[in-house]
């Protein structure tokens, strides 16, 4: 494509844009919920780094802090070669650990686009792979039946504008028409997308982006998709990142399995299954989504580490899934072995330090109509006073790994009240 063929398909976007920019102030609050309800019921997502760093294996950041020069990275484009339908497995092993989207970097910091972009020559069809890896990658997301999310870096260290556009107007208008362009691109050849996930808006802040029509364009081009907070605006949900903070409105908590978010060959520092099973439990106690990392290899295939502990997780959701997805605030949160979620009139207790034959739930204040192992099935026994539930006649070893989940079916939504243990408690 000439330079004047790219500004005139600018130009008729932003037209296109532009006769429609009310459409997502339009839409309000009711229109969010709307768009976020499976999102909210989801709660487990896959994040996928891939990228030429996968080829280094030195971190999505090795082009930064290692200083290397464009001109020497650009030489990985031509080596990154991988294997047809890598995504597939991502998506079976998705599917099997039970989470129910995946957002996957369509263009990371570096620069290089994963998608057929007629915007640069720097992208997957035109280099090494010889195709389009986003198409792939969306096709293997759907067919597990899972929801398909892009993510997408503003910060951009290849492109010539990407750093001066802070302070030339002229580079700032071409870098901007440039990524609402790749937007644009994205959200148009690739049928229904759900997510638009941004990253990094440095150098420039909302205004300079042109956030505001950036999130136009998008709700224009998908009415359905729900979008993060990082081109500066506050969009559909907040991003805590490697912590799990609860906020007001919606929020992911995206995490590493290891210390890398791209492929890093030596790192080592591997999450256990109990650890990523309980991050999910927090998550999913305050109503947040947990986004969880792979960084496949260069040939898109999943370090072998990833594979055990997402299979593990998986196992465990297939017998506990009921205690995650399309939870609602949940009160109780004092035990010293255990979490809890909640569903209507049911409390999930998730005991991660096995106590033996009895567990206690201090200051329960609902009263409790049934209790059963929620993997197996079988009941629990139960004594409540007015202080406390002893669960009672449990195995002396946690009867399911690396979490045993107690449903407890209560007459009412589930209280607890340790100021009344501590001010009532009989004192001899
Ligand atoms: C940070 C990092 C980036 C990673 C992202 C995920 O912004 O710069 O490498 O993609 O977090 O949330």
């Amino acid at each position: 494509m000439t330079r004047r063929e790219t500004l005139q398909l600018l130009a008729a976007a932003t037209a296109a844009t532009t006769a429609n920019s009310t459409a997502y102030a339009a839409g309000g609050e009711a229109d969010r919920e709307a768009r976020m309800k499976w999102w909210h019921e989801a709660r487990f997502g896959m994040f996928i780094h891939w990228g030429l760093y996968s080829l280094i294996g030195r971190h999505e950041w090795v082009m930064e802090n290692e200083a290397i020069p464009v001109a020497e990275y650009e030489q990985y484009a031509k080596r990154f070669k991988p294997k047809p339908n890598a995504a597939r497995d991502w998506a079976k092993l998705a599917k099997a650990a039970g989470q129910k989207y995946m957002v996957m970097t369509t263009k990371h910091h570096e620069g290089f686009c994963h998608f057929d972009s007629k915007l640069t020559d720097y992208c997957a069809t035109k280099q090494g792979p010889g195709r389009d890896l986003v198409k792939e990658y969306v096709e293997a997301a759907r067919a597990e039946g899972l929801r398909v999310g892009f993510y997408y870096s503003l910060m951009d260290w290849h492109h010539p504008d990407g750093a001066r556009c802070a302070t030339d107007e002229a580079a700032r208008q071409r870098f901007v028409a440039y990524i609402h362009g790749q937007i644009r691109e994205l959200l148009t050849n690739y049928g229904k997308i759900d997510i638009l996930w941004y990253d990094v808006s440095w150098p420039l802040n909302a205004k300079g982006w042109e956030s505001e029509k950036m999130n136009a364009m998008v709700f224009d081009l998908q009415p359905g998709i729900i979008v993060n907070n990082r081109n500066g605006l506050p969009g559909d949900f907040n991003t805590p990142e490697q912590k799990i903070e609860a906020s007001k409105g919606a929020w992911e908590s995206c995490m590493t399995m290891n210390d890398s978010w791209g492929y890093q060959k030596t790192d080592d520092d591997w999450k256990t299954p109990k650890t990523v099973v309980k991050n999910l439990i927090t998550c999913s106690r305050d109503t947040g989504n947990y986004l969880l990392n792979i960084g496949p290899k260069a040939d898109g295939s999943i370090p072998e580490e990833s594979v055990k502990i997402m299979t593990q997780v998986g196992k465990w959701m297939e017998k506990n899934g009921k205690s995650i997805y399309d939870t609602e605030v949940c009160q109780p949160r004092r035990s010293n072995y255990a979490s809890f979620t909640r569903k209507g009139n049911t409390l999930y207790m998730h005991i991660w330090f096995w106590p033996g034959e009895t567990a206690i739930l201090g200051g329960f204040l609902t009263k409790v109509q049934s209790a059963t192992l929620l993997a197996s099935g079988k009941p629990v026994k139960f004594e409540q006073d007015r202080f406390r539930v002893r669960f009672t006649g449990l195995p002396e070893r946690a009867p399911d790994d690396p979490v045993t989940t107690i449903a407890i079916v209560c007459e009412g939504e589930p209280k607890q009240d340790m100021d009344f243990v501590r001010k009532e408690r009989p004192r001899g």
